[in-house]
């Protein structure tokens, strides 16, 4: 695989075809004190240049610094990423901003909207969708749906996820739709018996490319809290064997301690064709 991708890669430098890497990375509580880090700094560009589309979770910014201080980093050398991040949503003084970085080669951003549920909906944190389109691959134009959930109401914005599909689906005429973040899809936060009632669980119509048996976190709680979860359209364009979380602990040869400091979660990834 790591192969063929190498071969896409190759030919992509020729301008022929390739496979985009997308991931999704809670980077827990990202704010400017991990942001004045060097060490987790350089942990955290490292792992955004692996991806063509990274969408960060937990940015916790509210002027946009920490978001300015990241793009500074991986745009330094030869690597031009660009940016676009939602509002700062949450309840209460606790507020994040969904982050997607992006690859300016390989990748545009032809539009973007917040979902809106009005006041009493079921959403933490309501995602902001993108869409992206890109030469490069087979499905040329898709969307991206970012979620975190809080772990409490977890089962209940799960389920509510599916109008989040449908709306960017009439709204766009693009049936090509990958849902991905931190779901908190694990442990108690979402039962095996409440899964039945969440329609994205519904394996006829969606695929979930991370599997229950996946261990997303750094501490190795054996929870797959993180997952990507692709239409039926969207999974014909997508490599499902390259779906896996992005160990950086092992990659980089981390301590544990020195893994925590950037995040309690691994990258959660796919590759597109
Ligand atoms: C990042 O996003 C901000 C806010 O939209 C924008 O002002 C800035 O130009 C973006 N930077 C890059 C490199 O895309």
């Amino acid at each position: 695989m790591r192969l063929l991708c190498a071969l896409g890669l190759f030919l992509a430098l020729l301008h022929v075809t390739s496979c985009l890497l997308i991931g999704a990375f809670n980077i827990q509580c990202f704010g400017t004190s991990k942001s004045k880090k060097t060490d987790v700094m350089a942990t955290i560009k490292e792992i955004v240049l692996r991806y063509d589309i990274i969408l960060i979770q937990e940015v916790r910014d509210k002027d946009g610094t920490v978001i300015q201080s990241l793009m500074d980093l991986v745009n330094q050398g030869s690597h031009q990423f660009r940016n676009i991040s939602s509002g700062y949503l949450g309840p209460g003084s606790h507020k994040e901003r969904y982050l997607f970085l992006y690859r300016d080669q390989t990748m545009t951003v032809t539009d973007s909207f917040q979902y809106d549920e009005g006041k009493a909906g079921d959403f933490n944190r309501p995602p902001y969708i993108v869409k992206f389109s890109s030469t490069q691959t087979a499905v040329t134009d898709f969307v991206l749906i970012p979620i975190h959930t809080s772990p409490s109401t977890a089962v209940e914005e799960l389920k509510a996820l599916v109008d989040v599909v449908k709306e960017a689906k009439r709204k766009w005429q693009n049936n090509n739709i990958m849902v991905l973040g931190d779901f908190n899809a694990g442990s108690n936060y979402v039962p095996m018996s409440k899964r039945p009632t969440i329609p994205l669980f519904n394996t006829n119509v969606f695929h979930w490319l991370i599997a229950n048996n996946v261990d997303t976190t750094v501490s190795r709680t054996g929870n797959a809290y993180d997952r990507i979860v692709v239409t039926d359209d969207m999974y014909k364009g997508m490599n499902p064997h390259s779906a896996g979380i992005f160990d950086f602990k092992n990659q980089y040869a981390l301590t544990l301690d020195e893994a925590k400091a950037v995040s309690d979660h691994f990258p959660v990834e796919v590759q597109i064709s």
